[in-house]
């Protein structure tokens, strides 16, 4: 609950032993602070129900309210609204509070072991801005429930078992038909791969162009990601080199982004475990033959949309997404016995999640009391509404779209950075910021439009604002360390501003609890964006390191340090770096 909200309820127990009771009291944001911060409206409401003036009901409240310290300046306004305003003693003694640990009041939830499914990379092919959010969402939640202390495991999940493994030992087999591993007598011998991890963001494209074009390349690129998956020696050594050079690049892009798994597991570690699942699914009597794939029905009666059965082997013998995400699944329940499973997917992908979820609990795979959840994201758009492209409407790769972000923040870089190795730093770091930022902003499932000039922008609602705003508020405390100032306790505030930053300060543990409870970030983004604008305008206002008393300094100092120390926690769980400079 947040600290207002806190407030509220106890003037609601006020009221109770007036014997006044209404479902909730509301305490708005008055628009006359002249004559008190907060405003209670309900007495017109009170008066109604109880049929008594609504002045005499306010008069009553405002007679208990008086007598708490927590109260001042309460008064009657009009025909029954109470005024009122926080006592400054209580938010500073309240403030104190979380001097030693900002998030002291922070309620935990109840302890789980959680595998955290997000990244969701394909090997061989270029990481696009559809990855982002999944790498940047899953992230954050995974810091969100550590901080929050849930055993948590993050699995990368790599797309390694797909055509596209087909397609790319195709095009292999036609640029070095002379490689080992095509030779018929091929007994595993190692070789050298003849191409880079450059090579790798040309050859899968023209691999997939050339096979749309021609029906037989097609069936053959099917038959090799078939043969992939029965264990096939030459194509198997073949699509291991290349997944791990892909890999490589792979873990350099999660890397900028601080994206940091625990696994690097992915489909094809599915294939040892997939005959036993279907066996077990075949002995529970949920496989049955349509068109000759084996497929298992998912139905339920309340469903109001189709719910098409899950696919599990073609009629050829290979496996499908579906397999390999429900065998995923049964070995994660097998090795780490989770008590939740999360899914940081596209949107998009609901109705797959929906089918394989379905087929776990059906099956007994899972148990009832293990919650696989499904954490949809939304798109990131262009201008034009439509996922974002390259400006000839290509897919843009991630490394691209951090590039076009780079352009923009290495222009508004401080001209003082002289230095081209610590400019490219600053501005490369500050270009994530503004994109992880911008990323985490929206409501999780809620699509949003990418505008890298905006979100480079050092004001406003932009992770350059909050990096710089952070970066002020530690050099400002390094000088009064210098200076050797002390700051241990608030002991006295000036104004509205103080309160300002005291309440959202206050408001800390609530956020974090509805973030978790919503898995989305948005409550944690807003968040450090209010408490960072607020210090901001009380730092415009005043000359923190010039005040002549020395108690306010000191308190001055103290808020300070704890809205610094909970930008970092935020943007650490945000997994947002901080320059030392900017
Ligand atoms: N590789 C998939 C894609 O690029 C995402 C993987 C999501 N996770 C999963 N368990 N299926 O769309």
């Amino acid at each position: 609950m947040s600290f207002i909200k806190k407030i509220e309820n106890d003037i609601k127990i006020i009221m109770n032993k007036l014997g006044y009771d209404i479902e909730k009291v509301t305490l708005v944001v008055s628009n006359r602070p002249d004559l008190g911060e907060y405003q209670i409206n309900d007495a017109m409401k009170l008066a109604k129900i109880y049929k008594k003036n609504p002045r005499e009901i306010a008069t009553s409240i405002l007679e208990e309210l008086k007598k708490d310290a927590r109260f001042v300046n309460v008064n009657i306004a009009g025909s029954g609204f109470i005024n009122l305003s926080i006592s400054k003693e209580y938010l500073i003694e309240c403030t104190n509070k979380t001097i030693e640990n900002v998030y002291n009041n922070i309620d935990l939830p109840e302890k789980k072991k959680i595998i955290i499914d997000y990244g969701g990379a394909n090997v061989a092919k270029i990481l696009h801005v559809g990855h982002l959010r999944s790498a940047n969402i899953g992230e954050a939640l995974k810091r969100l429930a550590k901080f929050l202390g849930q055993e948590i495991i993050g699995d990368v999940h790599l797309g390694d078992a797909g055509l596209q493994a087909g397609i790319v030992c195709l095009e292999m087999k036609d640029r070095y038909p002379n490689l080992i591993c095509f030779k018929s007598d091929y007994q595993g011998e190692d070789f050298e791969l003849p191409i880079t991890s450059e090579d790798l963001s040309y050859i899968y494209p023209e691999g997939s162009t050339r096979i749309k074009a021609n029906e037989e390349l097609l069936h053959e690129a099917r038959n090799i990601t078939y043969l992939i998956q029965k264990g096939h020696l030459g194509y198997c050594k073949l699509w291991d080199k290349i997944s791990s050079l892909s890999i490589k690049t792979i873990k350099e892009i999660y890397e900028e982004l601080n994206a940091t798994f625990e696994l690097w597991e992915g489909e094809r570690l599915t294939f040892d475990v997939i005959p036993e699942m279907l066996n077990l699914l075949d002995k529970k009597g949920l496989l049955y033959i349509s068109e000759g794939a084996k497929v298992m029905d998912v139905k339920e009666d309340s469903d109001d949309k189709e719910m098409p059965p899950i696919i599990l082997e073609k009629s050829d013998g290979a496996y499908l997404y579906g397999t390999t995400d429900l065998a995923t699944i049964y070995s994660r329940m097998k090795r780490f016995n989770p008590d939740e499973i999360w899914y940081v997917v596209d949107n998009r992908q609901e109705l797959h999640f929906n089918q394989v979820f379905r087929a776990a609990y059906k099956s007994g795979i899972v148990k009832e009391n293990t919650s696989l959840q499904f954490l949809g994201f939304g798109t990131m758009n262009g201008t034009d509404g439509k996922p974002f492209k390259t400006r000839d409407g290509g897919v843009m790769s991630l490394p691209n779209l951090i590039d076009l972000v780079n352009e923009e923040t290495l222009k508004k870089l401080n001209p003082t950075i002289t230095d081209p190795k610590e400019k490219k730093d600053i501005s490369r770091t500050i270009a994530i910021s503004a994109i992880k930022y911008a990323d985490l902003i929206p409501y999780r499932s809620t699509d949003y439009i990418f505008d890298p000039n905006k979100f480079s922008d050092l004001e406003g609602k932009t992770g350059p604002y909050l990096l710089y705003s952070t970066i002020r508020m530690k050099s400002l405390l390094n000088k009064a360390k210098e200076k050797n100032m002390v700051f241990n306790i608030i002991k006295t505030i000036k104004n509205e501003y103080d309160k300002d930053i005291m309440l959202n300060i206050l408001n800390l543990s609530s956020t974090i609890t509805k973030a978790y409870e919503s898995k989305s970030l948005n409550e944690l983004t807003d968040y450090i964006y209010k408490l960072t604008s607020s210090y901001n305008k009380f730092y415009s206002e005043n000359r923190v390191l010039d005040e002549e008393n020395y108690d306010l300094r000191e308190s001055w100092l103290v808020l300070t340090k704890l809205v610094l120390d909970i930008n970092i926690l935020l943007l650490n769980i945000l997994g947002i770096n901080c320059p030392e400079k900017m």
